[in-house]
């Protein structure tokens, strides 16, 4: 069932639900998140049933603000604090070392949790109210079946989860790819899974470098073991039903030379192209905002709509290569990987 959050009574409602261990469909500024009380594995065990989501692959804690670190976390280097500073209420998840026992469904019984303050107005109310009733933070991973597209409205949940669950409408979210992650567990920050915020953007908040997942994982004094499974960083993730193929410009034309093929509905995502639109006979053409930021917001909503028309494959102009739009060539190449 879907509440319109600016309800005078849908915080309250939605708080007395997640108090008594049931789920909900939560906005957030960069998914919509299926949330639990943190605190409770009976509830938060549910979330990993109904996504169809191995108890392996731990999910983010959700907080009013900084002050609750301290039921959650422990050790909060002093870079994390500069990050919190600088980006909290944001789209960034910290990775710190765990109070150990707490929230053990949530961090899959890991040693660390992933922590993250969101800044949408219907998360900051709830959060606040579940704060006063001492639900200290929410699990919730994005509101999507496991390696399915996350949902960027309450419709998408609706069409995940169906109406049983109370989702509170909060409007389409503003940033439109889930969070940045920054484990911050191992000495100088390390990005495990790209987004909006920039891998420069994250060195200058810290005060010190930032690391890419691959840059760090090269050193030779770290070790991968014991890490837990991320499912945002497995290879195919994020999928949409047609296969989606990842292709310059150029190559989208000179495929589009030679396609044939009458049983693919084709769909083209790309940047505004004469020589494409020109062409646009035989397959649909929907442009491809210029910026990052429109590009994140636009990109899993759009994705959905071309399942929705039936379209079996979905070529996507490869974004520019520098860091703004690394986020979204991550969600895009996850989304493009053909699992097996
Ligand atoms: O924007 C977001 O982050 C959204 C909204 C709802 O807040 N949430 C989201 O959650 O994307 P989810 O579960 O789809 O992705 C969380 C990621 C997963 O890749 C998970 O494995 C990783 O965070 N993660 C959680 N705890 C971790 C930990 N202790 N160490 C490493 N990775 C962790
Ligand atoms: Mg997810």
């Amino acid at each position: 069932m879907i509440i319109d959050a600016s309800a005078p009574e849908s915080i309250e409602q939605a708080a007395q639900s997640l108090l008594k261990g049931a789920l909900i469909g939560l906005p957030t500024e960069t998914v919509y998140g299926l949330a639990s009380d943190a605190m409770n594995d009976e509830a938060t065990l549910k979330i990993f049933s109904l996504k169809g989501r191995p108890v392996d692959h731990p999910l983010i804690a959700h907080v009013v603000d900084k002050g609750a670190l301290q039921h959650f976390a422990s050790d909060v280097p002093l870079f994390a604090r500069y990050l919190i500073e600088a980006f909290w209420p944001g789209p960034l998840t910290l990775i710190l070392k765990k109070i150990p026992g707490v929230a053990q469904a949530c961090t899959a019984g890991a040693g660390t949790i992933a922590l993250r303050c969101p800044l949408h107005p219907v998360a900051q109310l709830l959060l606040k109210r579940c704060s006063e009733l001492g639900v200290w933070g929410l699990a919730a991973p994005s509101a999507n079946r496991f390696g399915r597209v996350s949902p960027t409205t309450a419709r998408h949940v609706l069409d995940e989860f169906g109406g049983s669950l109370l989702i509170l409408d909060g409007g389409a979210c503003e940033v439109g790819i889930e969070s940045t992650i920054v484990d911050c567990t191992r000495g100088a920050p390390v990005v495990l899974r790209p987004g909006i915020l920039t891998l420069e953007q994250i060195s200058i908040a810290a005060k010190q470098p930032a690391f890419t997942r691959a840059d760090w994982s090269g050193k030779p004094a770290t070790t991968q073991a014991g890490t837990p499974k991320a499912s945002g960083t497995l290879d195919s993730h994020y999928a949409p039903n047609a296969l989606l193929r990842l292709l310059s410009n150029e190559e989208i034309i000179n495929a589009l030379a030679s396609f044939k093929d009458k049983d693919v509905k084709l769909a083209i995502w790309a940047k505004a192209h004469p020589t494409l639109e020109g062409l646009a006979q035989n397959f649909l053409f929907e442009l491809m905002p210029n910026t990052p930021e429109e590009c994140a917001r636009a990109l899993f909503a759009q994705l959905r709509a071309f399942d929705t028309l039936g379209i079996t494959e979905i070529w996507v102009e490869k974004p520019p290569q520098s860091s703004e739009w690394a986020g979204i060539t991550d969600r895009l190449q996850r989304a493009a990987h053909i699992a097996g």
